[in-house]
């Protein structure tokens, strides 16, 4: 039975765990028999790497340079990568998307919410997650198990108490506006407990899916090429927006049985080697973007 794509982003300040939670979660998916594309922003592109390197570890960027940044960033990192994969069915785990150009850039560097979240729109043709898993922790603590594990901070994370405080005010400002979109998890409770709340979302994404795609099946062929954006709850959510919907094509590789290796995903530095890592089906791999080593050959949907 073809799949549709599901397009996962892990939201939060600095320092609370998304990375961690982002591979546990793969490694989950993949155990179902998931093709699975692990990224970030930044940095999930040669181009973004790039970008990357300019916006953290640069010298002093102009707040709305900044914001432009995170953007082509953003639009190469949809358009080359994550389009790609959802259109053949992966499941997309993406650590920070538009939510978070909104929380640093929007509300803590003050460009104003709105103002941000129409930019990334417009970068990435209206694209927003099925599930947005926002990790919510003190910026203290956030600060304190950074400091455990990291050398040198960079740009953003070296930013004062009272700009991380905005950003969490910000995000769960935005998890409240779009409750359907977002789960909330208490980043401060053990390890385990944030890992359980996220698999029990992650099941009910994967079964609604599953339904949808067995009443597609109902309803024939014709009902197959449809948009899968036209019907359910999250069609109703990507209808509020009137931004462009991702098209996806019926035909969708079943099979994902063979594992990539764990390729690491580049941290701050300019990285010439693999970018997002995909797990799951080899044969998916060639032409699609996004799983081989370097720019996907594709532009976006
Ligand atoms: P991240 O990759 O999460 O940091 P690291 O892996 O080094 O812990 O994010 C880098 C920084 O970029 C982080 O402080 C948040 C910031 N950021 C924005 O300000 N706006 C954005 O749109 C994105 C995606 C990140």
């Amino acid at each position: 039975m073809p799949r549709r794509g599901l397009f996962v982003t892990l939201e939060g300040g600095d320092g609370v765990g998304k990375s961690t939670h982002a591979r546990r979660l793969e490694q989950r998916l993949v155990e179902r028999g998931e093709e699975v594309v692990r990224t970030r922003e930044p940095g999930g592109t040669l181009l973004g790497a790039q970008i990357r390197e300019l916006v953290l570890h640069g010298d002093h960027v102009d707040a709305r340079a900044e914001a432009l940044l995170y953007a082509a960033d953003r639009a190469h990192h949809i358009a080359t990568v994550v389009r790609p994969a959802l259109e053949r069915g992966a499941v997309v785990i993406q650590d920070r998307y538009l939510d978070s150009s909104i929380a640093y850039q929007g509300a803590a560097r003050d460009l104003g919410a709105d103002e941000v979240r129409e930019l990334s729109l417009w970068a990435t043709r209206g694209l927003l997650p099925d599930l947005t898993i926002l990790l919510d922790l003190d910026p203290a603590e956030g600060n304190r198990r950074m400091g455990a594990g990291r050398a040198k901070l960079d740009r953003l994370e070296s930013e004062g108490a009272s700009f991380h405080e905005r950003v969490r005010a910000e995000f769960l400002q935005l998890a409240a506006a779009e409750p359907e979109r977002f789960l909330v998890v208490d980043a401060s409770q053990a390890r385990p407990r944030v890992s359980a709340e996220i698999d029990d979302a992650i099941r009910a994404l994967l079964d609604e899916r599953d339904r949808e795609g067995r009443s597609g099946e109902d309803a024939g062929a014709e009902a197959d090429a449809r948009p899968r954006f036209a019907t359910g709850r999250r069609a109703r959510r990507r209808a509020h927006s009137d931004a462009e919907a991702i098209r996806l094509p019926a035909e969708t590789p079943a099979a994902r049985t063979v594992h990539a290796p764990d390729a690491p995903i580049p941290g701050p530095g300019l990285h010439t080697a693999s970018l997002p890592t995909v797990t799951g089906d080899a044969s998916s791999r060639d032409g699609a973007g996004g799983a081989a080593p370097g720019p996907a050959p594709h532009g976006g949907a």
